[in-house]
């Protein structure tokens, strides 16, 4: 754990090494848990397109997509509901945003070697006011964060396992995406690629 950010583009700040080995180890062994109840799945993109990055989620909402657009369904598409947000991650979660209301959705997102993540912004919450934290793990990944138009510049970061990024005011609605990531730069995950944990408030 550190003090502080050590980046800080428009508000987005990245902690760099938030958490050691021992605890990205802990927290993989959560994610297990969870991917066992609620399996990895390609959404679609709403022009049909199967997205490169895999995901699935935890608690009361998962994020989905399919033609009918982006969105929080309250299920699995296997018809279970959610698993719960493992507390190890609700309290990063309260370390770095405080008194903020505990978070509704923690979206997993797998990227094998080729996968990556187009710029956009995450607006599909009801409240954009509550900040976006997001926890790498496995592969380093270049992210790319910009302003709150497409055009706006964009500055980019590598981000390594076990930094933790948080999107908040000014940056809250900046666009962002994920350019490639690593392949093989971390021994985290056995078979290599990159997670990302993703946690918003949705209602
Ligand atoms: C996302 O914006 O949903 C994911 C970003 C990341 O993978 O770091
Ligand atoms: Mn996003």
């Amino acid at each position: 754990m550190v003090a502080g950010a050590n980046f800080n583009f428009n508000g987005c700040q990245v902690y760099k090494g938030y958490l050691d080995r021992f605890e990205q180890h802990a927290l993989l062994s959560e994610l297990r848990m969870i991917v066992s109840k609620a399996p990895l799945f390609s959404p679609l993109t709403p022009w049909g397109k199967p997205m490169s990055v895999k995901m699935t989620s935890a608690g009361k909402y998962g994020w989905y997509s399919d033609h009918k657009g982006y969105r929080y369904i309250p299920k699995h598409p296997n018809g279970t509901h959610w698993p719960e947000i493992p507390r190890s991650i609700q309290a990063i979660w309260h370390d770095l945003c405080g008194d903020q209301p505990n978070p509704e959705c923690c979206l997993v997102n797998y990227y094998e070697k080729k996968a990556k993540m187009g710029l956009h912004q995450d607006k599909d919450e009801k409240n954009l006011m509550h900040p976006v934290l997001s926890i790498s793990l496995g592969d380093d990944a270049l992210f790319r964060i910009g302003g709150q138009n497409k055009n706006d510049r964009t500055e980019s970061i590598w981000l390594s396992s076990g930094d933790v990024l948080v999107m908040s005011g000014a940056s809250r609605l900046a666009y962002h995406g994920i350019d490639r990531i690593k392949y093989g730069s971390s021994q985290l995950l056995k078979s290599g690629g990159r997670l990302n944990l993703t946690l918003r408030v949705v209602d």
